[in-house]
């Protein structure tokens, strides 16, 4: 019995733990170029600020006796990079290798002997062929952010040249036995820690993702991986959870995302799919919030419009109104009944919503007569776009159905309301929405990031935008 339960738990468990990614994000191999160019930037900072310590020391030398020689003020003056290179390694993570890599150093000798003579010269130190290789995995930190580290690295220097100026030939043969090789001693041993560094500087950056992204005050999108980076051939993908939440309030909604797969793109840096799961949970949300309802008076329609709400207009085809209610101003209440639904086909993002209006006749004691409800659903399109590090986007109406849900004024067509309710709809209700969107909702972000040749897709089920990005 006991067996056999196990058995059932484990072949649910691991259906049920495994969430889909709300939003997926693809660093491309032109991303990834664009990442070994900073880094390689960084490297040769880090390289330039390689540090080699005086040396002092003592030599016997025949004929002369005991010599003590001094290296100081030993400093760097270029690095080079000409080769290097960012492989992925499915699976595993990424490879770093720099080749034929050389820095030039100058520095001051001095030497004493025989008690008395003192000798001092510049030198030039010339270390070329210098080889650096360090494997970085990804990983996923606590917070669901994505961490690197360095998990081997390996520093040779192929050659290293010393140039004396000033001073006998017998000392040129001393710095050279013993010199030569503690000088490149001393420099070879600081390259993977500073390898490890560039790899490390990465962090603070990866620590910036807006795992909790706050919208306003009612919503805010939560981006951090539900998975660990995937390494690929050719990219690396995150899996980002890309849902939004009523602030302090995380509850999941009736519908969970489903699997969609990226296209195989790559002339773009980064590609990131935002799944229609996303922008329904935002419905969601500010449905729960209670904010997709709107109240409308008349002083909202613009003046040069020849539909006014008031009994008079609504009068015309429903004659109780005008009998009832002569001379009143009108309100119309638009409310959600159920969360919009959002569905992305190819190149058509079309929104359904199921809403009631219900219109009322304001008496002059400001009292609300109800005169009827009326179910109303409507198809809109949506066209998104990103602006900034945000994804916005407008509406435009349709269609929509009505039908009577209940009357206080006795039986009317319904139809006949239907170019009054369609121009409120055109000049209030899609307006309001309109200004809320193009505010626009944030993407996952990383930094100091600018997107750049940024461009957007409608697709099966997701939308797909495609940008390269820059740090300043
Ligand atoms: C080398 O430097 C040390 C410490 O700076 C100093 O005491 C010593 O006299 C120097 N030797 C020579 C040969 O200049
Ligand atoms: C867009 O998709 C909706 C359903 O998702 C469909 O009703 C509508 O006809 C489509 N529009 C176009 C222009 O294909
Ligand atoms: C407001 O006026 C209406 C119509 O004259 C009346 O039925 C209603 O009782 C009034 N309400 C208040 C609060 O005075």
């Amino acid at each position: 019995m006991f067996l056999c339960c196990w058995l059932v738990l484990g072949a649910l468990f691991p259906a049920t733990l495994s969430i889909n990614p709300g939003v997926k994000v693809r660093l491309t191999e032109k991303g990834i170029e664009y990442g070994r160019q900073l880094g390689m930037a960084d490297m040769q900072q880090k390289l330039n600020s390689i540090q080699v310590p005086d040396f002092s020391g003592k030599q016997r030398v025949s004929p002369i006796g005991k010599v003590q020689y001094n290296l100081s003020n030993i400093r760097v003056l270029k690095v080079g990079i000409p080769k290097s290179s960012v492989d992925l390694v499915p699976g595993t993570g990424v490879r770093m290798s720099i080749g034929d890599a050389f820095i030039s150093l100058n520095g001051n000798w001095r030497v004493k002997y025989l008690r008395i003579i003192k000798h001092s010269g510049s030198f030039e130190l010339n270390v070329n062929g210098l080889s650096i290789a360090t494997t970085i995995s990804i990983k996923t930190d606590e917070t669901g952010r994505p961490a690197v580290s360095s998990d081997s690295c390996s520093a040779a220097v192929g050659s290293a040249k010393v140039k004396f100026h000033g001073g006998a030939s017998w000392l040129y043969n001393l710095f050279t036995r013993f010199i030569d090789k503690a000088l490149r001693n001393a420099i070879q041993k600081q390259i993977c820690p500073r390898a490890t560094t560039v790899v490390s500087d990465l962090n603070p950056q990866l620590k910036t993702l807006n795992v909790l992204a706050k919208v306003d005050k009612y919503a805010e999108i939560e981006y951090s991986m539900v998975s660990s980076p995937t390494v690929l051939k050719s990219s690396i993908d995150l899996s980002l959870k890309g849902e939004f939440y009523n602030i302090g309030k995380h509850q999941e909604p009736p519908f969970s995302p489903a699997a969609f797969n990226l296209p195989p793109q790559n002339n773009n840096m980064l590609y990131i799919g935002m799944s229609a799961f996303t922008v329904n949970s935002a419905a969601f949300v500010y449905n729960n919030a209670g904010v997709l309802s709107l109240s409308i008076t008349d002083d909202m329609i613009p003046k040069s419009s020849p539909i006014r709400l008031n009994t008079i207009t609504f009068g015309v085809i429903i004659p109780e109104i005008a009998k009832q209610f002569p001379g009143l101003m009108m309100k119309l209440l638009v409310k959600m009944e159920k969360t919009p639904t959002l569905t992305f086909e190819p190149n058509n993002a079309t929104v359904q919503a199921t809403t009631t209006v219900t219109a009322f006749a304001i008496q002059p004691n400001s009292t609300l007569s109800p005169l009827f409800v009326l179910n109303l659903e409507a198809s809109v399109s949506a066209r998104m776009f990103v602006s900034e590090m945000k994804l916005a986007a407008a509406v435009t109406l349709n269609k929509m159905d009505l039908t009577l849900d209940k009357s206080n004024v006795g039986d009317f067509q319904v139809s006949a309301l239907n170019s009054i309710l369609q121009g409120v709809f055109k000049l209030v209700v899609i307006p309001t929405v309109n200004v809320q969107l193009a505010k626009g909702y944030p993407l996952p972000t990383i930094g100091k990031m600018k997107l750049m040749n940024t461009q957007l897709d409608v697709l099966k089920d997701y939308i797909l935008i495609g940008t390269d990005v820059q740090f300043s």
